[in-house]
């Protein structure tokens, strides 16, 4: 081992890096985009599609990041070089190193609009006469030229000075505390918002799949992207913190409790948003801005709303910070060791760069909304070329890597696993299952083959 390595940053503990991945995991992907997402595709067929794409594929591709990163203790594109030196695998690499530029540039966006939210509830509230005054509110915000990027240059100054300052102190501790305290305001919220006269249009929306939904192709790309940003998948921000794990860890307990908290959170989340989308009257297809707009219109209700809108946004903001800095890590990993950068310096010039191009996406909602790509705004098109198709591409790498690039034995020994019925298991899922799925989705959503 080389003085470099030796020298490489380490997670305090266990618990501490499984935090740090949840952390990594949820965020604005288990709210704001699980809900929208949901919304526009139909809710419960949808869903179903989607526990579908995290238990068969999501699961066994968090397990081979993990496996890939602490075998080689390095940054996304250093570990394929070292597993694999000379092999094309490293095209995942450089691809989880692009996706982290392009999904941390509307990240900061949306993460922006959150810090906002929270600065108006610090401010006192909203003023409103009617709960149906929130989508003007939302849609004023979010249009002007330059309120938007004066946020997004806070959330990023923020996500680049917590990079800045390392793994360990900032990252790992932050989540210590975030994550119990959000998990338990989402829980007051989805009680409440059942209470306020939705719950029975919310159960059946979410959890009585009308089938039909499922003839549009566009769902199963949908909810195959929706697992795999949720889980930080397939862009190398697992290996990167699995690169930080010392030699002795356990890591298949590790992979099932984040998939299965990010999971968890996701769908209180929809406890908390659906209901006040009937209740309120709301189109659950309304969009990006449904969690903005149903949010306040719960708060709006609540004993206390301005309190609780308060909270809310301060936590929602700092999820969204615990994953923005694994997505920053990831770049800045990278630029660390193939250009001998210090830390401070890739920082704040990898930061600085996503800021800039996270810009577009925030003037696509207003003076720029006339740039369209396939009907999408400049947001929408960054997220869907990453999420929908970066990610799960970079997942079935991932996935035929560990399954066909390693030696079995090897795979099983690494994972934890051992010579184990469900190691056993997992080998095959990633051999066969996995890619065969993501590309039957692939080609479904081109329309060459159809589900009917
Ligand atoms: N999983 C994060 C969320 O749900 O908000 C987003 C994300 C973080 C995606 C890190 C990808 C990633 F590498």
């Amino acid at each position: 081992m080389n003085q470099l390595d030796s020298n490489r940053e380490q997670w305090n503990s266990r618990i501490g890096f499984i935090l740090a991945a949840m952390g990594s995991a949820v965020g604005l992907g288990n709210i704001w985009r699980f809900s929208y997402v949901t919304g526009e595709n139909g809710g419960a067929a949808f869903l179903v599609i989607y526990l579908l794409c995290i238990l068969a594929i999501g699961i066994p591709v968090v397990l081979a990041e993990f496996t890939i990163g602490k075998k080689a203790q390095s940054d996304v594109v250093g570990s394929f070089e070292k597993l694999a030196p000379g092999k094309p695998w490293i095209v995942a690499g450089i691809m989880g190193v692009a996706s982290a530029f392009i999904i941390l540039s509307f990240y900061g966006v949306v993460a922006g609009w959150t810090v906002k939210y929270f600065f108006s509830y610090l401010t006192g509230g909203f003023t409103v006469q009617d709960s149906s005054e929130y989508v003007g509110i939302f849609v004023g915000f979010i249009s002007s030229p330059f309120q938007p990027l004066l946020w997004q240059f806070i959330f990023m100054s923020m996500t680049i000075g917590i990079v800045y300052l390392g793994v360990k102190k900032g990252i790992e501790a932050s989540n210590k505390i975030l994550m119990p305290s959000l998990a338990i305001l989402v829980i007051i919220l989805a009680g409440y918002s059942l209470s306020l006269g939705g719950a029975s249009e919310a159960f059946s929306f979410l959890f009585t799949p009308d089938w039909s939904a499922l003839k549009e192709p566009k769902v199963y790309l949908a909810a195959l992207g929706q697992a795999f940003f949720s889980l930080s998948l397939g862009m190398g921000a697992l290996i990167t913190y699995g690169g930080y794990l010392s030699k002795k860890e356990k890591l298949p307990g590790a992979a099932v409790s984040v998939a299965g908290l990010d999971t968890l959170f996701a769908l209180v989340a929809g406890l908390m948003i659906f209901p006040a989308v009937f209740a309120f009257g709301i189109s659950p297809d309304e969009g990006a801005g449904l969690a903005f707009i149903t949010l306040p219109s719960i708060f709006e209700q609540m004993a206390f709303g301005t309190l609780f809108g308060l909270l809310f946004f301060l936590l929602l903001a700092a999820a969204a910070l615990s994953s923005a800095v694994s997505l920053l890590e990831v770049a800045v990993a990278y630029f660390i060791r193939k250009f001998t950068w210090s830390r401070k310096k890739a920082s704040i010039i990898v930061g600085s760069i996503i800021f800039l191009m996270g810009v577009p996406s925030s003037l696509g909602q207003g003076i720029w909304s006339n740039i369209r790509f396939f009907d999408n705004d400049i947001l929408d098109s960054m997220d869907f070329i990453a999420s929908n198709i970066l990610l799960p591409l970079g997942g079935l790498i991932i996935a035929l890597f560990m399954g066909w690039g390693w030696k079995k034995s090897d795979a099983l020994e690494a994972s934890d696993f051992g010579d184990s019925a469900l190691g056993h298991a997992w080998i095959f899922t990633l051999r066969f299952i996995a890619p065969i799925a993501i590309f039957i989705i692939f080609l479904a959503s081109t329309g060459i083959i159809k589900f009917e």
